[in-house]
Formats: C-alpha cells, sequence, structure tokens
C-alpha cells in the first residue's frame, strides 16, 4: 500500500538529520555543495556578499565558484590545501590585488582560473608561479607598462590566456595601446622610452665629467703659464749671467 506508516516517517526524519549532517561536515558553512561522477565535488559560494574567501572548502574539491562576491584581495596560498581543485572561478568581484603565491599548491591540477571582471591594474607574475591553467583575465582595468611587458616571458599561463590583458591605461600615455591586447601588438615597445631615459641620463653624466676634466686643464695650463711667465720675468730682472740666461731661453721654449 501507499500508506506512510509513522515508523517510515521517523526513519525518514532520521535519513534527512543524517544527511544534513552529512552536508554540513563535508561542505563549507556558507556555501552549496554538490557532488557528481563526472565532475567531482563542487562548491558554490556564488553572490554571497564574502569578504574573505572560505577556507573550509573540503580538500577534495573539485570545483570552486566564489564569483559575484566582494573580494578585493586574494592572500598568499588561499587555495593550497586544495590539490585535485580543476576550476577556480573568482570573476565579478573587487579584486585589485594578488598576492605573490595567491594560487600556490593549484599548479598541477588547475585547469581554468577566471578572474575575469575584477580590478586588476597591475600584473603581478609572483601571483601565478607555477600555474600552466588557462585564465580568464578579461574586463579588468590593465596598465600597460614595462613592468608589465618584462614580466609576460616569466608566465605560465596558457598563452592565449594573456590576450586577456586589455589595456586601459598605458606608460607612456601616447603610445596607443589603449583598448588594444597587449600580447596582441608586438611592434609596441613600452620599455624602449624607459632605455631612452637611462640612455640621456649617461649622456648627461658623461657629459659633466667631460666638462670637469676640461675646466681642471684649463685652469692648470693657466696657472702654470702664471708660474712660467713671474718666473721668467724673475729670471730676465736679474743681472745677466750665462749659465742663467741658458735657463731662461729653455724656459720660454717651454711656455
Ligand atoms: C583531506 O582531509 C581529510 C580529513 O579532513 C584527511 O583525512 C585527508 O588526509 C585530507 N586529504 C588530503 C589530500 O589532504
Ligand atoms: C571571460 O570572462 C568574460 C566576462 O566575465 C566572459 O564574457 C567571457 O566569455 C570569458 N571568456 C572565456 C574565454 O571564458
Amino acid at each position: 500500500g501507499g500508506t506512510v506508516t509513522p515508523k517510515d516517517f521517523c526513519s525518514f526524519l532520521v535519513l534527512m538529520t543524517f544527511c544534513f549532517h552529512h552536508a554540513a561536515t563535508s561542505c563549507s558553512k556558507s556555501c552549496y555543495c554538490s557532488e557528481s561522477e563526472s565532475s567531482g565535488k563542487t562548491v558554490r559560494c556564488s553572490n554571497l556578499q564574502l569578504t574573505k574567501i572560505p577556507q573550509d572548502i573540503p580538500n577534495d574539491t573539485r570545483r570552486v565558484y566564489l564569483d559575484f562576491n566582494l573580494f578585493t584581495t586574494v592572500p598568499a596560498n588561499a587555495f593550497a590545501g586544495l590539490p585535485y581543485l580543476v576550476e577556480l572561478d573568482l570573476s565579478h568581484n573587487e579584486i585589485s590585488q594578488l598576492e605573490p603565491g595567491a594560487f600556490r599548491g593549484l599548479g598541477t591540477s588547475l585547469q581554468l582560473l577566471d578572474i575575469s571582471s575584477n580590478k586588476l591594474v597591475n600584473f603581478n607574475p609572483e601571483a601565478f608561479e607555477g600555474l600552466r591553467s588557462r585564465a580568464n583575465l578579461t574586463n579588468n582595468p590593465w596598465h600597460c607598462d614595462c613592468n608589465l611587458q618584462m614580466a609576460m616571458p616569466h608566465v605560465d599561463l596558457e598563452p592565449t590566456s594573456l590576450t586577456g590583458i586589455v589595456c586601459q591605461t598605458s606608460d607612456p600615455k601616447e603610445i596607443g595601446v589603449q583598448g588594444l591586447a597587449f600580447l596582441l601588438a608586438p611592434d609596441i615597445d613600452l620599455c624602449v622610452v624607459m632605455k631612452r631615459t637611462t640612455d640621456v641620463a649617461m649622456l648627461v653624466v658623461m657629459f659633466g665629467w667631460f666638462t670637469m676634466v676640461i675646466s681642471y686643464l684649463v685652469y692648470y695650463v693657466r696657472a702654470n703659464q702664471e708660474d712660467a711667465r713671474r718666473h721668467l720675468e724673475y729670471l730676465k730682472s736679474l743681472p745677466s749671467i750665462q749659465g742663467k740666461s741658458e735657463e731662461s731661453s729653455t724656459i720660454s721654449t717651454v711656455v
């Protein structure tokens, strides 16, 4: 029959309690968790006004969604306890800073990192150390300068990821990379201007030295000329003695 006996209801309650208890111990407090054969354990913490990255995410989680929260920074080792993490979504936050080692520990497992739609301005290669995954870096107010250009060769991320760095500002301003994907503007060299400035500085310093040496030489010659002339006058004023007049003639040839 289809009737529900009190005994059935009781076991149902026990089952529910067990389920909730189980969920509470194996999932982060503030997030929603699910598990499936194909995608493994997934933790969803989207749109919860979180300001700190939860530290109670189960260590066998494969996907974490932390999008649409209020994170401003990702501290070092924030995900170090999640060795099986495949996908990490940090998009649509207020992240302006990634500390060095922010994604440490994810190097071998992570395949997709989404930090699009944040407030990232400067690219810090130390934050991505060891990470070879694909990354969505779009929709951030990137500042393109010589530092960024020098950082590019030290990034292990999947290379096409870097096309997501679209310059919103640049140094120098007039170079015209604004609105361009930095990697797709290969003839723009943002370090040239800096090199030029150092060249000019070198030139100025060398010119300074040169001027000093020349001034000293001129002074030295002048001073000695005076001395020699005075010496000569003195000799001339002496009553003429044979040896002395010879000396005076040699001095006048020297001067
Ligand atoms: C995951 O955590 C459990 C218990 O919290 C522990 O027994 C297990 O060793 C951890 N696994 C890894 C890979 O750290
Ligand atoms: C990257 O993120 C943006 C905005 O968050 C999204 O529109 C875009 O489809 C993403 N790109 C990829 C390749 O996933």
